[in-house]
């Protein structure tokens, strides 16, 4: 197939992936790339491979819970990072659920760190790099009207049955999800959409056994030279000889 990844066809850049135009109307191409970010896009590196390997899994997390029951925006994984996927109108929310209490939670609030949340934690942050991506309620995300009651409520619910489906599969390969962010859109009929991406960008996944951390806390450390096998290590315990083929890896 043809894939225009050329600038003509750019919608949107950020900071780790660009969204073409794809084919019909409400068709995008989705090109992982290999830069990294952290502090608010204050430090840049670039980490070779790490759009392949995220694209990867991102496809594979999609399809798992596409499977499931929860529609995602993935169409097809083109090509290694090179994503088809549905046109959304992205809501400006980071929906981040928490099973273990670490990160920016425990700098907020006086939660133990390591200890667990039962249920888990859902907050909302408002995906807006000048202000920091301050913490939401839904009295402030409906006044700043990017998202009604019933929006609000129904990404709760779609937050926690994608922490259902991912906690199994990363428990299945020894891996404990920690946490994640993940973000919404609607399609062109209204429905909220699961967009954007899942990827240990976007995780905290620690070794089961070691509590080795797997994931960009790596890079937020600056153990750069660890982030890539880190990466590598979830996709070789992710994949099936079944992803390989039909992947081409
Ligand atoms: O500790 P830090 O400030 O990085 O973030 P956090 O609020 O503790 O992050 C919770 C989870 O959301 C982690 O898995 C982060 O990787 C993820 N996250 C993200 O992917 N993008 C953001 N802009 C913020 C958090």
């Amino acid at each position: 197939m043809m894939i225009k990844m050329d600038s003509r066809n750019l919608l949107y850049e950020g900071k780790a992936k660009s969204v073409f135009q794809g084919e019909s109307p409400n068709e995008v191409i989705i090109g992982f790339r290999d830069d990294m970010t952290a502090g608010d896009g204050a430090r840049k590196e670039t980490m070779g491979q790490k759009g392949y390997i995220n694209s990867i899994i991102c496809a594979k997390i999609f399809e798992t819970l596409e499977d499931a029951g929860v529609k995602t925006q993935l169409i097809e994984l083109c090509e290694p990072c090179v994503m088809k996927a549905k046109k959304l109108d992205m809501i400006p929310i980071e929906v981040i659920v928490r099973n273990i209490a670490t990160g920016s939670i425990i700098r907020k609030f006086p939660f133990e760190d390591k200890a667990p949340f039962n249920p888990p934690l859902i907050q909302m942050d408002f995906k807006d790099d000048q202000f920091h991506d301050p913490m939401l309620n839904d009295a402030i995300a409906i006044a700043l009207g990017i998202a009604t009651k019933e929006d609000l409520d129904k990404l709760r619910e779609l937050a926690l049955e994608v922490n259902e489906v991912m906690t199994k599969m990363f428990k299945d390969i020894g891996i404990i999800l920690v946490d994640f962010k993940i973000e919404f859109g609607k399609d062109s009929e209204g429905n909220i959409i699961l967009g954007d991406e899942i990827s240990p960008d976007s995780c905290r996944l620690w070794d089961a056994e070691t509590l080795d951390i797997l994931d960009k806390e790596l890079f937020r450390q600056g153990k750069d030279d660890e982030v890539i096998n880190a990466y590598e290590e979830v996709f070789n315990r992710l994949l099936s000889e079944e992803d390989r083929v039909k992947w081409n890896l």
